[in-house]
């Protein structure tokens, strides 16, 4: 195979985005092999933008045409993992749009079907390409930090006014999206929070539905975890706040980084401070440590750097910069923050799916939704999806 020949399922915001990017001859040895939409809207938008490129209103039978082998999922959540088993077990390559799904179960099926298939599987976890977010993890993985004793994350610029809410039948609504700011906004920050500091054990949430916005679901949320090692992690989000703040804290053993402003400060302390705790014959210290400052206003290469990445990945065996399987963990600790929420306690990892599955069906059933025929509308693709500090 000389040229990765994608089929899009889903052209709405972030898929017409895709669309315009593949179609546009941006990714090298990737074209559009076709699109898929129920909406005819939006069809007939593409048909306009690239009337070559055939159009499908039904999943299934783009797969089928033959004309693509691989596809990139765009639709709302909740059929991320039935679109990508469906394209893995029919012999396709597939890049879904974050998060992998709305359940861990759905997760769990979707990682095995892709396991089985031999494909290539990745998730755009876009923000995975930003150099600040890259030197964190390279100097939490490589021992920079000593010991993790805590980790803060207070990503509230993800600021969505109510008339966002109001703008898709499928958004804010349990039966509809699955979940609130945890689901759709939060997901990069979850996903670059485990992959910098690891999974924790444990989980304890409030999750406030409705609290800045008239929508069932939450849109502010706080998750307190315990990591393996006896370090703790505090993450708060909100669509409520403006303008917001996106303030990471890692501290360890060894000394801290803090990320803002598009800064990484960087504070190595000279001797772990496990050993001072132990050594030093005063009840203070006063601690000697080397700075390191790292800024840029670059957020990566985003949507395109994972999409490129995809491209080489099938054509020469390229390392995925976010493989599919890894969605699975940021969406452990968004189920687990809601279950905690519903029963009001701490969630222990690997948690229970069918207690999560029951409960959220039970808010499924009981959602009021949103009438049909309510105007649908597509933003363009826009900087806000990118790292914002
Ligand atoms: N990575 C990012 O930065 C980023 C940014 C925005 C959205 N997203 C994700 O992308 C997904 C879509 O979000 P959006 O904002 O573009 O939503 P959207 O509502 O604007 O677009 C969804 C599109 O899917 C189509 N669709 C729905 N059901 C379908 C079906 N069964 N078959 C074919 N098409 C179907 C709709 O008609 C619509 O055109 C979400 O999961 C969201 O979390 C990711």
């Amino acid at each position: 195979m000389d040229c990765v020949r994608l089929g899009i399922v889903g052209i709405g915001g972030i898929g017409s985005a895709h669309f315009n990017c593949v179609g546009g001859g941006k990714i090298s040895g990737m074209r559009l092999g076709a699109v898929c939409d129920i909406d005819p809207a939006r069809l007939e938008y593409c048909k306009g933008v690239y009337p070559d490129v055939p159009r499908f209103s039904d999943l299934g039978d783009m797969i089928k045409s033959g004309l693509i082998d691989s596809v990139l999922i765009s639709v709302p959540h909740r059929l991320h993992a039935q679109m990508a088993i469906e394209a893995l077990e029919a012999g396709l390559n597939v890049l879904t749009e974050k998060p992998e799904d709305i359940r861990v179960s759905a997760a769990k099926r979707l990682n095995a079907a892709a396991e089985r298939s031999g494909r290539v599987f990745g998730i755009m976890f876009n923000q995975r390409t930003s150099p600040i977010y890259r030197r964190a993890r390279e100097i939490v993985k490589s021992g920079g930090l000593g010991e993790l004793k805590r980790s803060v994350w207070i990503i509230t610029n993800w600021y969505r006014t109510q008339h966002y809410y109001d703008s898709g039948d499928w958004r804010a609504t349990w039966s509809g999206e699955g979940g609130g700011v945890l689901l759709n906004q939060a997901p990069h920050n979850l996903d670059i929070w485990q992959w910098i500091c690891g999974m924790p054990e444990e989980v304890t949430a409030f999750c406030r539905a409705g609290q800045w916005h008239n929508i069932e679901v939450e849109d502010d949320a706080t998750i307190y975890v315990k990591y393996p090692g006896g370090g703790s992690g505090v993450f708060i989000t909100s669509t409520g706040d403006l303008p917001g703040t996106n303030r990471l804290e890692i501290t360890g053993s060894l000394g801290s980084i803090t990320v803002e402003q598009g800064k990484l400060i960087y504070k190595k302390l000279k001797t772990d401070e496990r050993i001072i705790r132990e050594a030093e014959k005063r009840p203070w210290f006063e601690p000697e440590f080397d700075v390191e400052i790292f800024e840029t206003d670059d957020a990566g290469t985003a949507h395109t750097g994972i999409l490129q990445n995809f491209a080489n990945a099938i054509l020469y065996g390229e390392e995925l910069i976010a493989p599919g399987a890894e969605g699975i963990n940021e969406l452990t600790i968004s189920n687990a923050a809601y279950l905690s929420e519903w029963t009001k306690r701490s969630v222990v990892l690997p948690m229970d799916d069918s207690e999560f599955d029951r409960l959220l069906s039970e808010r499924q059933s009981d959602s009021a939704g949103k009438s049909g025929g309510m105007q649908q509308t597509h933003e363009g693709y826009s900087e806000r999806w990118n790292v914002r500090f």
